[in-house]
Parts: structure tokens; sequence; C-alpha cells
């Protein structure tokens, strides 16, 4: 009765929020869509790409005369102040209301100057090199005729296998909103009408992180209520920092694909949210509908999308072919088209370009502000904080001068430093491969030893030799880059090919020997945490990768990268992350049967969620609590002493983390509720507080309000999720 009367209360609200619909309305969007045909209404839902990159199957050529004929009001994949100009021209000059076109691309991290994959950007902690990240992809794509991105990727994920997780902010949903804010600040700055600034695009809404079996476009299914508290909060902080688009996912939830999921886009996002932009499909998903079994045909899933509150169609021609006798036969009304146009429409204003529609292709500032030094240096500092040092026996950092034996066909790589979705890069814009950066360090002899994939042991002997006639070794192993991304799924999270063999041959001649890890998930190294000396994560790091790496390697900046995903030590303890839940029969007993256990590997991963070294060290003093008690107005603080124990400078990400003891639904053992990074020099010691109020504390009850519980709680602060000191505390409603 509770959750109906919250629902009731939710749906009132919206309605408020709905009915300013028009007078929210810029006056020259009702202008225009009091002249508009029904063809031209139409025309501003449809989204076709020129083709540039191709991420999905092509349904239209000639999209130019679809522009021309006001049957295309939007474009992706096509770039550059030239040709975005020419496209704009014909849509300005040629088309009987001269509405501007909206140009879309997916700026994933970076446009010409790429940064670290999302991934590893997570892993950086620090939301505001995040921010200045879609700054500098913001300037880039803007000054060659962009307005949109398809970014930021808000999609919870604990499945390794997925190729995807490399697109996002890892497993935790409070980290995730995080970055998920940042990135959307960053792309769309204080006014959206700035010439260098990208509408953010929020994708992909809903839960497509979370696909059975890590299969790509394979089926969600979930609770509501675990949807509401684990998938959720990211897509949401990124409404609340004011994006204005949002891309409905490929995958169904609950039996109903995204594209036409009236909960998911009417509900939840509107209504409860009180989201103001537009909704843009995924690639194809109208059509996609019909294999879902889901829409009997292509235009019957116009019709389920339209009328689920889907406004743009991305590729699928659907809302092209057949939206005009939906209308017309009433089986979508035309006041629902009329509100999707309203929206497109809106939002077209909002980026100003019914004041000036080439304010975006800028020739000049295409040349002048890309691929700056600035940027490449934002690129090279932030690749260094995205890597974690995972593991680290007096190997690192490695001596300069010294005689260096550099292995691995990644080592010789630029193109893989790029990652996947890599803009507009063009890998002859990146200086360094990372063996080119750590030669201008020191000598360095080069052997391939072997291909990330493949059987060929060919190229071992002289790796070997290469080794043995080296003082200190730098293998660089991992995944082809293509191994990442959309549909890169695999079932096998280990290391590929027969590199890990060259690694235990190579180890075995037992000198000091480092691997490098190009990767775009986490990946069983449950082997190469054995073997090597010291691991360092440096997922993809962007056009400056290279020197990122050489960097950290050599010690002129010291590793500070904390992972924003748990390590398992192999796929059967899949999905394993800190958020779990105590279960009835939690493991606590070593020789215990009847436990929630495995016989076979420990319960723990291999790397947890929130570690990564340094190298210095920290030291945490115990908890002091301002209170162990508050009520519902109040709050405490929690406070460390960090301590810097070691010889050199270094940064810590302080972690807080609550349990609460018993509640309404059970709750997590570890709940990520804040983080504060501190530069400590040598021997230096520093407060560090959080504050803890009933926010913290609230999460969605039994009857699915949102807000805190009476009773008994634990704070933890630590260096990693398991690594951490604890208090106890208790709330008072
Ligand atoms: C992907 C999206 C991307 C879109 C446009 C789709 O295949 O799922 O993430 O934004 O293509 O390129």
């Amino acid at each position: 009765m509770k959750q109906f009367l919250y629902l009731l209360l939710a749906g009132a609200i919206a309605l408020c929020a709905c009915s300013r619909g028009p007078e929210g309305s810029d006056p020259r969007v009702e202008k225009l869509l009091r002249k508009m045909t029904l063809e031209e209404k139409v025309g501003q839902t449809v989204l076709f790409t020129s083709d540039w990159s191709v991420t999905g199957p092509s349904m239209r050529e000639g999209y130019i005369d679809d522009i021309r004929q006001g049957r295309c009001g939007n474009i992706f994949n096509a770039y550059t102040a030239e040709y975005t100009r020419k496209l704009q021209e014909i849509a300005v000059n040629e088309t009987r209301l001269g509405i501007p076109l909206l140009f879309g691309y997916d700026v994933i991290h970076g446009f010409r100057t790429i940064f670290p994959i999302n991934l590893g950007m997570a892993c950086t902690w620090d939301p505001e090199a995040i921010e200045r990240s879609a700054r500098v992809a913001a300037h880039e794509a803007a000054a060659a005729g962009l307005h949109w991105t398809y970014s930021p990727m808000c999609d919870i994920c604990v499945e390794p296998r997925w190729g995807r997780v490399s697109e996002g902010a890892g497993e935790d949903p409070y980290l995730g909103s995080a970055v998920a804010a940042a990135l959307t600040r960053g792309y769309q700055g204080e006014d959206l009408k700035d010439e260098s600034t990208l509408l953010a695009c929020i994708k992909h809404y809903a839960a497509y992180g979370a696909p059975q079996a890590g299969r790509d476009y394979n089926t969600v299914d979930m609770s509501e209520r675990w949807l509401r508290e684990f998938y959720l909060p990211p897509y949401k902080a990124a409404v609340d920092a004011g994006a204005l688009s949002v891309m409905a996912s490929f995958n169904e939830l609950d039996g109903v694909p995204a594209t036409a999921n009236k909960h998911l886009m009417q509900e939840i996002l509107r209504d409860e949210w009180g989201f103001r932009g537009f909704v843009v499909t995924d690639y194809t998903g109208i059509n996609e509908m019909v294999c879902h079994g889901y829409a009997a045909d292509e235009k019957d899933a116009g019709r389920l999308a339209m009328n689920a509150g889907i406004d743009m169609d991305m590729q699928s021609a659907s809302y092209f072919n057949y939206m005009v006798d939906l209308v017309r036969s009433g089986a979508v009304k035309e006041s629902t088209l009329d509100e999707a146009v309203r929206r497109i429409l809106n939002v077209k204003a909002a980026l100003g370009l019914f004041d000036d529609p080439f304010k975006y292709c800028s020739p000049e500032r295409e040349a002048s502000e890309t691929l700056t030094e600035s940027n490449k240096q934002e690129a090279r500092l932030t690749a260094a904080q995205s890597c974690v040092l995972l593991k680290n026996e007096g190997v690192l950092p490695l001596r300069k001068g010294a005689r260096t034996a550099v292995i691995g066909a990644l080592a010789d790589s630029k193109d893989d430093l790029l990652g996947s979705w890599r803009g507009a890069s063009e890998v002859r814009s990146v200086p360094a491969s990372i063996l080119d950066a750590i030669r201008e360090v020191t000598p360095a002899v080069y052997a391939e030893g072997c291909k990330e994939m493949g059987e060929d042991r060919s190229g071992f002997g002289a790796a070997l030799a290469a080794a043995r006639g080296a003082e200190q070794i730098v293998m660089v192993l991992g995944e082809d880059c293509q191994w990442s991304g959309e549909a890169a799924s695999r079932s096998d999270i280990r290391i590929p090919g027969v590199q890990s063999e060259l690694l235990e041959k190579i180890a075995a001649l037992g000198k000091p020997l480092v691997v490098v890890l190009l990767n775009g998930r986490p990946l069983d190294l449950s082997a190469e945490s054995v073997t090597a000396g010291a691991l360092l994560e440096a997922w993809y790091p962007g056009t400056m990768g290279g020197y990122a790496v050489a960097d950290l390697l050599f010690g002129d900046v010291n590793p500070s990268g904390k992972l924003c995903i748990t390590f398992p030590r192999n796929l059967g303890q899949v999905p394993i992350y800190h958020y779990a839940k105590n279960t009835g029969r939690p493991y606590v007993h070593p020789e215990a049967k009847y436990e929630s256990r495995y016989l076979d590997v420990p319960n723990e991963p291999l790397y947890a969620f929130g570690h990564g070294l340094s190298y210095t060290t920290f030291s945490y003093s115990d908890i002091t609590l301002s209170d162990d008690r508050f009520s519902a107005d109040g709050s405490i603080e929690a406070t460390v002493t960090l301590t810097n124990t070691g010889d050199r400078e270094g940064e810590e990400t302080v972690q807080l983390y609550i349990r609460d003891l018993v509640g309404s639904v059970t709750r997590p053992v570890k709940q990520l509720k804040g983080f504060r990074k501190v530069n400590l020099g040598p021997g230096e010691s520093k407060e560090v507080s959080f504050s803890i109020d009933k926010e913290t504390l609230s999460f969605y009850r039994a009857d699915m309000s949102f807000g805190p519980e009476s009773g008994e709680f634990k704070v933890f602060i630590g260096g990693a999720s398991d690594n951490v000191k604890e208090a106890s505390f208790s709330y008072e409603e």
C-alpha cells in the first residue's frame, strides 16, 4: 500500500512537472511546431549515420537527400568543421523551415586527444580530472562541428566477460555517480550555448551492464529494488548534473525492451527524476524489438517506441518510414509526436543552434584547439593517474640507465594504447609506444616474444635471449584493444594466447620483472600475480599512454590509481563485488562445510575494489567519531589520521564505507559512501574527516520509500575495501 502511495505521489509531482511542457518551451520552438507539416515533424525525430564510422548496420543511403527534404533532422558520425558546415547549409538554406541539424558522435574518452578508457579513468577516483578530460574532449569535438556526444556511459557492471565493462566506471554506484556527474559537467560546461560545449547523452538506460552470462545484448532481469539501488544511481546523477539527452539501451528489462519501456522512460526518468531533455534509441533499437519478440514488425515497433516516450530513432528508419502513417491512423497521437519534437527542438535551442547554426563548426578552432600541448599534457597526467599498481615486490621503480629488456607485442603497439571508441583519433598522433617511451629513459632491447593471440611460440627464444642479457625486464601483456568495447564479450578472462606461458619462462630467469597490462576488463591474473615481481594495470591509456607508463615505471610519477572494479581469482567467482550481502551463512569458520564458500578457491577476490599500491606507504590511525550516536537532523564526523610512512611524496585515496547492521531489507556488508584524495610528503600526516548524516544512511526501504532506518551501524575507513579501520555508531529517526 505504502509503495502504491509513493508511486501515486511521484506521479502527481510528475504531472506538475510535465504540465510545464509548452510553457517551458522556447517560443521559437512553439512557433515552428505550429508551422510544421506532419512529415517535417517526423523528420526531427530521425537520426541517421553518415557512415564515417560504423557501429552497426546501415539502413539508409542518401541521407543528404533526406536532409534536403526535411526528412532527417539529425546526423551522427559526420564531423570536421568543413563537412558539418556543408550539411548544415543544406538544412538551413535548402529546407522549407531551415531547422538546423544536430550532429552527434561517440566522443567517449576523447575526440582527437585520447584519454584512458573510461574504466581506467574511474580508477583515478578524481572527478575533477575526469571533468577536465571531458572539457578537453568537448573543445576538440565542438570545434569540429559536433554538438552531441554519446557519453557518459553510466552502466554499472560486475561482469568482466562483457566487453563494454571497459566503457563504464566499474562496479560501484557511488563512484559511478561521481564519474557520471563529472563527465556531464565537463561536456556541457556552464552553458550549453557556449561554442565549446557538447550535449551529453546518458547511456545505456537502463542496466545494460547486467547482461546474462556477460554476452553483449543479452537479456537483463533483476528486481526493481536491485535496479534502483545498484544500477540506476549513475544515470540519475547525470540527469541531476543537467544532461539533456538519454539513450535507451538494447536490452530488455523485466521482459520489456528498454526501447519500449514506459516504466523506465516515463515513470522513472521523466515523472520521478524530472528529466526535461529527449530520449534517443540505441543503434537500430526500434527494429530490434521484432527480434526480441516484442513487436510484430518494424512499424509496430515504431508505434511501441513512440508511445513509450522514445523521441528519436537512431538508424532504424522506423519513424522515417512509418510514423506519418501511424499518426494518420491514430495509432500514435499527434500530440505525442509533438511532444517528442518539442523536446528535441528545445535541446537544439538550448545549444544555441537557432541563434547561429554554424557556430560549432570552426576551422580555426579546429586547427588551434586540437591535440594541443596542454591537451596532451592533461592526457598524460590522467593516464598515469589511471594506472593501478596491483603488486610490487621491490621491483618498481625501475632503474634508469640499467639495461632493460622489453617484451611483448603490445609494448610496440601505438594502436592498442588508444583502446576502443577512440573518437576521431589517428594512430599517427600517438607520439610513443610504451617501448619508445622506455627507450627515451634507458637503453632497451626489444623482443616481441609472441602476439597477444594465437599459439605461435617461435619468438620465445629471442625473448629469452633479450631477457638474459638484461638487468631488468618489462613485459607488456594483455588483450588486443578490439577485444574490449561493443560486441567483444569473452567466455575466458585469462590473458589470451601464449603470453602467460612466455611470462613463466622469463620469470624463471629470476631477474627483476614487471608486467604491464593493457586490457579493458578485470582479468584472471591468478598465475601472473605469482610469477611477476610487479604488476601494473595500465588499461588502454590513450594518446600519451606510452609516456605515462614510462613515467610510472621509472618513478617520475608515483602510482595512485585504485581499482574501480574487483579482480576475481577466476571466472567461477564472478559476479564478485564489494557491495555484497552477508548471507545467512557467512563463511567465518576455516573448516566449516555448510557456510557460503568455495571448496577450491578462497571467497576473497584476487584484488579487491579500491586496491592500488604506491611507491610510498600509508598508515591509518583508528577512527575517531565526534559522537557515537545521532538523530534525524544531526550528523557525526568520522576522522582518521593518515600518515605517509614511506620516503617519497604520494597520493592516497581514502575511502569511507558503511554497514547498516539490521534493516527492513538486508544491506551490503560494505557500501562506499565517500572518498577523498590526499597528497602527503614523506613522514607527513593529515586528518581526513567524513560527515555522516541521514542521507549517508538512506536506502530503498521495505516499502520502497527512500530514507534511513534507526539502528546500529558500522563505519569503515581505509585505502581499499578489504583494508579498513572500523568503528560503530547508532542512528535514531
Ligand atoms: C552503441 C552506442 C553508440 C551507438 C552510436 C551503438 O552500437 O551501443 O553506445 O553510442 O552505437 O554509435
